[in-house]
């Protein structure tokens, strides 16, 4: 539509490519020392900075979705945070290859610059801190939470706590979850809803080989025993009951899209860990076992970070209680009918 009060819009003013094209000022220019792949580096990690910026903005959205306490299943909502969450794995995916370009600098070209960085280190970028802490990973569970925030500005710790202190994506998935009335509903399973438990488990039980009887005791705390809940984990009773329900009964149509949602999740946490170890390799192998220019050991506190910082991981588990489709317990037929489009 035309507007004639509207200036027209200039391709470069609305990119304020003014701003972006000039923000690359390598330190080694500032000494008067030649390191040509500097500017690389530089705009190698901008890049990553931007699609960091994409990706909060898209948790940010699917953030206020989860936030509401109910979500009306025929609104686009729940379609549209799917898109969303499914887009972060494309950029993930993206960013993962992108280390390849950096690649191209060799150990000796990055040695040109590397002192001048000190200590500056991804190790502060406040925006990857803040999509792990908006996923869900806490501070607690943080490998080297002693000195996470150490090598940062008291504007910028202010803005890491902030972020983990509102309600992460893991914890309302699992109020989403909790709230799911399939497998707890009178109306399907009379009074006693623990019967379909009850058939699982016996199958499940028997489905068990010699070295695998141990995951009986696990079933039963996470599904089975009120009261005797792990602690230390982020998934309740009733979210982990229905996020396996999800998972046995996803060719029911009304499933399909919990389901996509929930291997969508899993999907960012590979993604996510995908990029930590491609980051690793690459680390490896431009500074070996030096320490890291933000102080850390370097690879070993990557490798550890790597290893512990999966957002998911309950859900990830949950493989491990899956049966085959022909040991499955049958449902209701109501509940059945009411899975389908058209109940
Ligand atoms: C030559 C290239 C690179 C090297 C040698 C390198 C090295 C390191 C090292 C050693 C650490 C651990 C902290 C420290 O002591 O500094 C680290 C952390 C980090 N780096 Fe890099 N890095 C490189 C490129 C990149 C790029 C392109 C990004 C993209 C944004 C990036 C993002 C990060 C992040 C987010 C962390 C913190 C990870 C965490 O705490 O789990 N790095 N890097």
């Amino acid at each position: 539509m035309e507007n004639k009060e509207r200036k027209p819009v200039y391709y470069s003013e609305y990119l304020q490519l003014d701003k972006i094209l000039n923000a690359q000022q390598p330190e080694s220019d500032k000494e008067g020392i030649r390191a040509d792949d500097e500017m690389l580096f530089i705009i190698i990690h901008q890049a990553y900075e931007l699609w960091f910026k994409q990706i909060l903005h898209e948790l940010g959205i699917v953030r206020e979705v989860f936030k509401q306490t109910n979500i009306n299943n025929s609104t686009p909502d729940i379609y549209n945070s799917l898109h969303r969450l499914k887009r972060i794995c494309t950029i993930l995916e993206v960013a993962v290859q992108q280390m390849g370009i950096l690649e191209t600098m060799t150990p000796l070209d990055f040695l040109d610059f590397r002192d001048l960085l000190r200590p500056a280190s991804g190790f502060q970028s406040i925006q990857f801190k803040m999509i792990e802490a908006m996923l869900g990973l806490q501070y607690d569970q943080r490998h080297g939470k002693e000195y996470y925030l150490s090598q940062l500005t008291p504007a910028d710790v202010e803005r890491v706590k902030k972020a983990e202190s509102e309600l992460s994506l893991l914890v309302l998935l699992n109020n989403w979850l909790e709230r799911m009335p399939f497998v707890k509903n009178e109306a399907y399973w009379g009074n006693s809803d623990n019967d379909f438990w009850t058939a699982y488990r016996n199958a499940y039980s028997a489905s068990l080989g010699e070295g695998e009887k141990q995951n009986l005791a696990l079933f039963d705390s996470l599904f089975i025993n009120d009261g005797d809940y792990p602690e230390g984990r982020s998934f309740s009773t009733d979210a982990s009951r229905n996020s396996l329900f999800i998972m046995l009964y996803r060719d029911h149509p009304l499933l399909q899209l919990p389901y996509d949602l929930l291997n969508t999740l899993l999907e960012i946490d590979e993604q996510l860990s995908m990029w930590r170890h491609r980051h690793i390799h690459m680390v490896q192998r431009t500074i070996g076992k030096r320490v890291g220019t933000g102080g850390s050991t370097g690879a070993a506190y990557l490798r550890g970070a790597a290893d512990s910082h999966y957002v998911f991981k309950e859900l990830a588990e949950l493989t491990s209680f899956l049966l085959p489709r022909h040991l499955l317990p049958a449902l209701p037929e109501s509940l059945v009918k009411d899975l389908g489009y058209f109940a």
